[in-house]
């Protein structure tokens, strides 16, 4: 049995739906059963708990191989995986793929990075068998401009001028799937990125193609920003990793940029292109 957790969430949901349609069974853990769209499919089990909660956790993985490993990034997050890895070993799981992120080191300057170091650290010591997904940023992230494109032609972050591999969440999920289904892969790092490396100017430019109008990026100070975030009641170290997350990347584009999704799914990963294309109605004036 596979357990998904975070199965309400952009990857999990996915991943979980991939697996049932390839015929897979799995079990999801969900804090609300109401929240999660697949009851009712004979392949899907629900097991209802928190990562607080390990009496759940138990429960959760009875009979489980193989765990997706996926959260909310939040402060507590080390010690909500601390408690499903030592659950997760101490019940008989073989396998832990955890979703990770391009840039987790201890050294990095963003706390969601550091965090994701240091559950990479608690696999590695622990007698389970690891795979570790590490996406670049998500083209989803894109989506929350969707009302300012719609309405004003333009979107601002603090990305300044710098590039990223973005890469599409529905090609990290099915790279997710095909892990938990083939059940090897351990001891493998995937560090999955688009298939370019563009910067935001490069991305108004592809919106512009699309939508037929002239879309523009406005880079924002990330000091301008974080105190935007703070004053409307993010709280700090979530606006710090929004504000200055372009810092945690290499600048050189060829560094950003690898094959492990092409070479997983033979296949290429999805462009930018492809997604904008695929998203356009989100950027488009609503009637
Ligand atoms: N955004 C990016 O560009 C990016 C890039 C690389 C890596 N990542 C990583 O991707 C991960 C987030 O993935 P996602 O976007 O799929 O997440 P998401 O949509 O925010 O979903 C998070 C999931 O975790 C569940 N969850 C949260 N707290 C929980 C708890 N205490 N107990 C049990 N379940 C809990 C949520 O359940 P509920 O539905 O009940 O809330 C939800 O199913 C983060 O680790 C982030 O660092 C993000």
């Amino acid at each position: 049995m596979i357990l998904i957790t975070g199965s309400t969430g952009q990857i999990g949901r996915l991943v979980t739906e991939h697996l049932l349609n390839i015929g897979v069974p799995v079990r999801a853990f969900v804090r609300d059963e109401k929240s999660f769209d697949y009851l009712g499919n004979s392949s899907l089990e629900v097991a209802v708990g928190t990562f607080e909660d390990k009496k759940s956790i138990e429960k959760a993985v009875e009979g489980v191989d193989r765990l997706f490993l996926v959260a909310r990034d939040n402060p507590n997050q080390v010690a909500q995986h601390d408690n499903v890895i030592k659950v997760a070993e101490r019940c008989g799981v073989k396998h832990i793929v955890k979703l990770s992120a391009f840039g987790a080191s201890k050294n990095s300057p963003i706390f969601l990075m550091r965090a994701h170091a240091e559950t990479e650290e608690q696999l590695r010591n622990s007698k389970m068998n690891w795979t570790f997904l590490r996406p670049q940023l998500y083209m989803q992230n894109l989506l929350r401009f969707g009302d300012s494109v719609a309405e004003n032609n333009r979107f601002s972050a603090p990305m300044g001028a710098n590039a990223f591999a973005l890469v599409d969440i529905r090609d990290v999920a099915v790279v997710a799937a095909k892990v938990l289904k083939d059940g090897d892969h351990a001891s493998k790092i995937y560090t999955l990125t688009g298939p370019n490396a563009i910067n935001y100017t490069e991305i108004a430019k592809y919106l512009s193609t699309i939508l037929h109008q002239s879309i523009k990026y406005h880079p924002v100070p990330p000091e301008e920003f974080y105190q935007t975030l703070l004053s409307e009641g993010k709280p700090s170290w979530r606006a710090h990793d929004l504000a200055y997350i372009a810092e945690a990347y290499p600048r050189d584009r060829k560094s950003l940029i690898t094959n492990d999704i092409s070479d997983l799914l033979q296949r290429p990963a999805n462009s930018i292109q492809t997604f904008l294309s695929d998203h356009q109605t989100t950027f488009q004036r609503k009637e």
